[in-house]
């Protein structure tokens, strides 16, 4: 590495928190479809005028606006993905990524006494609803286009009922419903989490075939017994003594010759790649009480402890996350 390089890496939240702030402030929803000079744009949004043509100067470098100070409009990317009327909206993840910011500014105290403050959590959830919409919707964002890809993979033939644990918006549940025609497929999660995705289901094709359970999986009865429990994305949530027990409470919610499919930012078993995972494992560091990223081989120790044999670990077209596959012995 370069010391230049290693400079950009240093500034590299310039244009991270630039983007955020401007997203968070209304700048391309302000300028919709249409354009706006500086000073029109900071009048509607009642943002000091200097600051905004600052900006807005910077996001035209960027990539994210075009013109300059006499008329800003939003790039094509720009609208695609951050109007709300746009079918291909994306801004709910970027909020919820927003939304970590201070935690990582809180890094060093994190460092410190290893355990992240997590202001403005309640349970595992953000405390304010805009703010868990934000995290719920940004995980549709985000696994919009990913959800069938991961419906093909798993082994879903056959499957007479199926699980989606801490299902979050219910994207996954969907895809399972659409390529087993024939199972129950089942939504698992939160009471505050359920709100959401009841209304984000309600009116999607196969959405009346999505049975919905309330309830916290560490405490609450999970249903079952299950031909397959997906858990995506959910125990980088937790610290080990909790992974551990997620994982046995599947073993014992599964028919047997049932499988346990886990999805995550799964490191590999040194934890010190991919990128990806290893900086994700930093953000539940930060984000969380006791979460941080698993290894491939951690998980399959917790399997194999539960009753169930680690088979396959499969990586996911489009997306650094993998899926560790166990079958119930
Ligand atoms: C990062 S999101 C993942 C959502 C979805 N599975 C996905 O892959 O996009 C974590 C999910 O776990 C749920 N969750 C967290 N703690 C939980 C608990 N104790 N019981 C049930 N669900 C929980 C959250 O509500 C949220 O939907």
């Amino acid at each position: 590495m370069t010391f230049e390089e290693m400079r950009k890496l240093a500034s590299g939240y310039q244009p991270s928190k630039l983007f955020l702030a401007a997203l968070r402030v209304g700048i391309f929803e302000a300028l919709g479809e249409g354009g706006k000079s500086g000073a029109e744009l900071a009048a509607s949004l009642g943002l000091d005028a200097r600051a905004t043509s600052i900006a807005c100067n910077a996001l035209v470098s960027m990539g994210l606006l075009s013109g300059d100070e006499n008329g800003y409009e939003n790039s094509p990317e720009s609208a695609k993905y951050l109007l709300k009327k746009s079918k291909d909206y994306r801004g709910s993840v970027i909020n919820h990524i927003n939304a970590g910011w201070e935690d990582w500014a809180d890094l060093e105290a994190t460092l410190k006494t290893g355990v992240a403050r997590c202001q403005r959590k309640e349970k595992e959830l953000p405390a304010d609803d805009e703010a868990l919409r934000d995290f719920i919707l940004g995980m549709e964002n985000i696994t919009r286009d990913v959800a069938q890809k991961i419906a093909a993979l798993l082994p879903l033939e056959g499957k007479k009922s199926i699980v989606d644990l801490g299902g979050g918006p219910g994207n996954y549940a969907l895809a399972f419903a659409k390529r087993a025609p024939l199972a129950e497929v089942f939504h698992f999660d939160l009471p505050r989490t359920s709100k959401v995705a009841r209304e984000f289901i309600a009116g999607k094709e196969g959405g009346g075939r999505i049975k919905f359970i309330e309830g916290d999986l560490l405490s609450d009865p999970l249903g079952g017994p299950y031909d397959l429990i997906f858990v995506s994305q959910v125990l980088h949530m937790f610290g080990e003594g909790e992974v551990e027990k997620i994982v046995g409470l599947c073993a014992g919610h599964l028919c047997p010759g049932g499988i346990l499919a886990v999805h995550e930012h799964f490191l590999d078993d040194h934890k010190t790649s991919p990128m990806p995972s290893a900086l994700f494992s930093v953000h539940m560091l930060a984000v969380t009480k006791a979460g941080r990223g698993y290894s491939f081989e951690e998980i399959g120790i917790y399997m194999e402890k539960a009753g169930i044999v680690p088979r396959e670990r499969l990586a996911v077209e489009g997306t650094p996350s993998r899926i560790l596959l166990g079958v119930k012995a």
